[in-house]
């Protein structure tokens, strides 16, 4: 008998360069996760469209994350690998869900008050609802486990929520409720400026991140002018608390080289930063070295690159297609 595997969704932006955060917040987690997970990874352009992008910048972005993602150890031919405007689904699904969602929960998203920032009535509608068409992404495919980094908690909880309304609103018991899986010891990875502001793509200083774009000698010069403190390493991290910069280079750590913020606060404990920051710079660059240089020379395989897209497109519209049909007929449209 074939062992029954459950579905994994999950996706990233192709806005800016992938960062680190990217990497160990989702995406190296993926690759540990695809051979237990019946897995669906996609570059969620229709998401990227809800803040203006360059067109030309858009199609070299969705390519590059692609790359990204193989680079990184997704592997294809297991893998479902697409970007999201070629399945019509989630769009189709997404306003389904708008009708379900409420405007109070839509109010309490943090990440559109932090997106909008001041000028809310200025932002795009789209960008409003984006968290109706992430449950929609996961939904499409009635995906049970969606690994992510910590900062897409609140999302989760909202793709819960449509998923039990929508049931109970049509009496079915259609959609699963959506396990967050949340993962490894870099779960938010922080600024390297700034310990109390996440890593982002969007943030202007170069040096808060590091990009799977960066050659080798940049990673290994961000790494070193990393803020840190004067106080030395303690021997366990509930002692760095309050330290929030510290701590997150030991999280980093820890998460490349598959051990425990603990382990790495034993392995150092009492020593200042110098010789720990070169041995992070060295362990950086030989995990990162190899997927930067793999991603950078797939990002030029656009044919192939594009290939991947369209199978994986293919089978997702395949996957969906019988469960969007059964949406249309709980919900009452009419098919002929
Ligand atoms: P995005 O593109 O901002 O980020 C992609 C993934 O990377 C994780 N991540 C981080 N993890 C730890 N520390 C960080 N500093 C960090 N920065 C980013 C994110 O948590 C995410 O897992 N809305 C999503 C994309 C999305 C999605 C989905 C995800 C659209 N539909 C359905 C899951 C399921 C987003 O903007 O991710």
């Amino acid at each position: 008998m074939t062992e029954f595997k459950q579905r994994i969704f999950s996706g990233v932006q192709p806005t800016g360069n992938l960062t680190l955060g990217n990497y160990l917040g989702a995406i190296r987690n993926w690759v540990a996760l695809q051979k237990k997970y019946e897995s669906i990874f996609c570059v969620v352009d229709l998401h990227a469209i809800t803040v203006w992008q360059d067109p030309a910048a858009l199609r070299d972005a969705t390519r590059e994350v692609a790359a990204g993602m193989i680079a990184s150890g997704i592997d294809p031919k297991e893998c479902i690998i697409f970007n999201q405007s070629q399945v019509p689904g989630h769009a189709e699904l997404a306003w389904i869900f708008n009708c379900v969602a409420r405007m109070g929960w839509l109010n309490r998203m943090t990440q559109f008050k932090d997106k909008a920032g001041k000028n809310k009535e200025r932002a795009s509608v789209g960008l409003y609802v984006y968290p109706d068409l992430m449950a929609a992404d996961i939904l499409l495919y009635k995906a049970t486990h969606v690994p992510v980094g910590e900062d897409q908690k609140q999302h989760l909880e909202l793709a819960r929520d449509i998923a039990q309304k929508f049931n109970s609103d049509y009496g079915v018991d259609f959609f699963p409720v959506v396990e967050p899986l949340i993962l490894g010891e870099a779960k938010r990875v922080m600024s390297l400026r700034d310990g109390n502001a996440k890593m982002s793509k969007s943030d202007p200083s170069e040096n808060s991140r590091i990009n799977l774009t960066d050659s080798r000698d940049t990673i290994a010069k961000k790494i070193r002018k990393a803020r840190t403190d004067s106080a030395a390493i303690a021997g366990t991290i509930e002692e760095m608390a309050d330290r929030p910069e510290a701590r997150n280079l030991i999280n980093i750590f820890a998460a490349l080289s598959d051990q425990t913020a603990g382990d790495i606060c034993a392995a150092y404990d009492g020593q200042g930063f110098a010789a720990f920051k070169n041995d992070l710079a060295e362990l950086s660059v030989s995990v990162l070295g190899p997927i930067t240089e793999e991603m950078k020379r797939l990002t030029d395989e656009k044919t192939y690159i594009d290939q991947i897209l369209k199978t994986g497109s293919e089978k997702a519209r395949a996957l969906s297609a019988p469960i969007l049909k059964e949406v249309h007929n709980i919900v009452g449209f009419l098919q002929s």
